[in-house]
């Protein structure tokens, strides 16, 4: 079985203490933890990422694509402009694997820059505004597919 990569994008190192009332109270190591412990009950190998960087973000969809790795990607504010990330994402889905996008946060219930994705468009899906729980019905139905 191959590696499931879940990818963070800028601030959500921030996890925490950032904008709790959005974002929850947890931080990017309970996340991780929740994640990994969902992981070991499917027997799966998950890498759990974070980077501020764009360059390095691409830099993993595109060792995912060598690794024919599945990607959970929240891609946090680059969601909202990075054709960079989208075209990465693109060749990641257009050669066949799932990528699904998820949010902590339902960014359409938020400020209006938020309400457009430029990877939902080459995403296999979107689940947003659950917390930690969009990332495990993200991986969920990446294990049923
Ligand atoms: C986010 C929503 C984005 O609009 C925002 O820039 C983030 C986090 C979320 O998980 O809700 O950093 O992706």
């Amino acid at each position: 079985m191959s590696v499931i990569y879940v990818l963070n994008g800028p601030n959500l190192n921030l996890l925490g203490s950032r904008e709790p009332e959005v974002y929850g109270t947890f931080s990017l190591g309970d996340l991780e933890a929740s994640l990994q412990s969902w992981a070991l009950s499917k027997d799966q190998t998950i890498k759990v990422l974070q980077t501020n960087s764009e360059d390095e973000l691409i830099g993993w969809i595109h060792a995912a694509i060598k690794e024919k790795s599945s990607v959970v990607i929240n891609p946090a504010a680059f969601t909202h402009y990075s054709y960079a990330l989208r075209d990465a994402c693109a060749a990641l889905t257009g050669s066949g694997l799932s990528l699904i996008e998820v949010h902590i946060s339902n960014p359409h219930s938020r400020e209006t820059f938020r309400h457009n994705s430029v990877v939902s468009g080459v995403a296999t899906g979107v689940i947003a505004g659950f917390g930690i729980d969009s990332y495990l019905l993200a991986l969920e139905q990446l294990s049923r597919r």
